[in-house]
């Protein structure tokens, strides 16, 4: 059977779709052309349209010259997209040729059906720029920015994530962090992947520490979020994580700088009192160990060593006489030596450090019991920084010489702990001691560093 074209006429004009059938040789002309076309093109009527001929319908007579060359080298052509001039306005008009090319002896022609896709190619011209803009937002971003599928396989980064790992788009779509980070690292990620996979749930501005491949760290705060589908389902994740490290340098430069000014304020205090100075550094020492044994890292152990070294600078303020008076103390006597907690508490707590160190030496004689000073805080109320600072201060203080006083040893000072144990010292904390101990052939482990 030839291939002819069989659209009944009728059902073609109610589906909007132009039927035709165009000679091209012996004489070119339209010999069939269903009501439709003419329509689609303002012409007013079918007589009008047959006037004219098929490659003066194009726009662009380029497109006249492709489309009859492709239908005469395939015989037939499928859904060949050009624009059409409008006969009443200027607006152009997109169409889609389906084509076949009949060759006979004596004639040529050219039988099909042509629709107007202008709806579909206005939806497809605002895809595209949507497209266009979410890709060139995304690739001026600052940000690395990336989407992952359900398995946690990136499947589209932007231009700043391909440039900051080195790689081309290609070399890092299909891939998993696991294959660009350290494993723990790319762990904790798919982890958090996984719990917005999970829960729906965003994670936003999380702070964490990244491996370079030039074997750097960089510090970033990452925020991941769920990718629906549009029957809600979720389908993914995105994330954008910017580097942050140049602003955590700041900090840490500022950091220092405090800490440098705290420490000449304390040496100070060492000059003043020797013995403090030892204490100091061994409370600071036993603190640092059990945050340690806690896994406790970056700021959290710095806070505490800090704070063991600072917690006594309050008694910069009281007298001599009185710090290191042999026997018993007045009321009034003792009373001043615990204004120590309060006097450093005032001296730091306007400083803006990235923890709370003012309350925690603020709480270092406090007790789980509320026997402590000076609010008498009880259990939760206590810090767990100053749960670890009063444990390794009362350790040092009691195995060490004061002028006023001989060493109490450290069987008493682990007497103390163990009867306080739960009641005035956090039982863990004081465990921790007792295994740190332990793993020191039974020896005071801080007189040894
Ligand atoms: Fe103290
Ligand atoms: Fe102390």
């Amino acid at each position: 059977m030839r291939n002819t074209f069989y659209l009944n006429l009728e059902s073609a004009d109610n589906l909007g779709i132009g039927l035709f059938k165009y000679s091209l040789y012996p004489k070119e002309r339209f010999i069939i052309v269903n009501s439709c076309l003419p329509k689609m093109l303002n012409y007013s009527s079918k007589e009008e349209f047959k006037k004219i001929k098929f490659a003066n319908l194009f726009f662009d007579p380029k497109d006249n010259i492709k489309f009859l060359n492709i239908l005469k080298e395939q015989k037939n052509v499928r859904f060949f997209e050009a624009v059409f001039k409008n006969k009443k306005y200027n607006k152009p008009v997109w169409v889609a040729i389906t084509a076949s090319y009949i060759l006979t002896k004596k004639k040529e022609y050219i039988e099909g059906i042509i629709e107007d896709v202008s709806h579909h190619k206005e939806i497809e011209e605002k895809l595209f720029l949507e497209r266009d803009f979410l890709q060139s937002l995304l690739d001026n971003i600052p940000d690395a920015v990336y989407f992952k599928d359900r398995h946690n396989r990136i499947i589209k980064v932007n231009r700043f994530y391909a440039e900051g790992a080195g790689l081309k788009p290609e070399e890092i779509i299909g891939k998993t962090d696991f294959d660009f980070f350290p494993y723990e690292q790319a762990k904790q990620m798919f982890e958090d992947d996984n719990y917005v996979l999970n829960t729906g749930r965003p994670i936003i501005g999380k702070i964490e520490r990244t491996l370079l491949r030039n074997g750097t760290w960089n510090q970033v705060i990452t925020t991941k979020i769920p990718i629906y589908d549009r029957r809600g389902k979720i389908i993914g994740t995105m994330g954008i994580t910017r580097d942050m490290t140049a602003y955590a340098n700041l900090e840490k430069e500022r950091l220092n700088m405090l800490i440098n000014a705290l420490t000449v304020l304390n040496k100070a205090l060492e000059m003043r009192d020797p013995y403090t100075s030892l204490h100091t550094q061994n409370v600071a020492f036993i603190a640092t160990k059990i945050a340690e044994s806690l896994g406790w890292k970056d700021n959290r152990l710095l806070a505490m060593k800090l704070a063991g070294e600072l917690h006594d600078l309050g008694k910069i303020s009281i007298p001599l006489e009185i710090l290191n008076k042999p026997g018993k103390l007045t009321d009034l006597e003792y009373s001043l030596i615990q204004q120590h907690v309060q006097n450093c508490y005032e001296l730091i707590k306007d400083i803006e450090f990235p923890f709370s160190l003012a309350e925690i030496i603020y709480q270092h004689h406090e007790r789980l019991d509320g026997s402590g000073y000076p609010r008498h805080l009880k259990e939760e109320e206590i810090l767990p920084e100053a749960r670890i600072l009063a444990i390794s201060d009362v350790l040092e203080s009691m195995t060490s010489y004061r002028p006023y006083r001989e060493a109490l040893g450290l069987e008493m000072a682990l007497k103390e702990l163990t009867e306080g144990r739960g009641i005035k010292y956090d039982s863990k904390i004081v465990d921790i001691i007792f295994v740190l101990i332990q793993d020191n052939h039974g020896k005071a482990f801080w007189l040894n560093y």
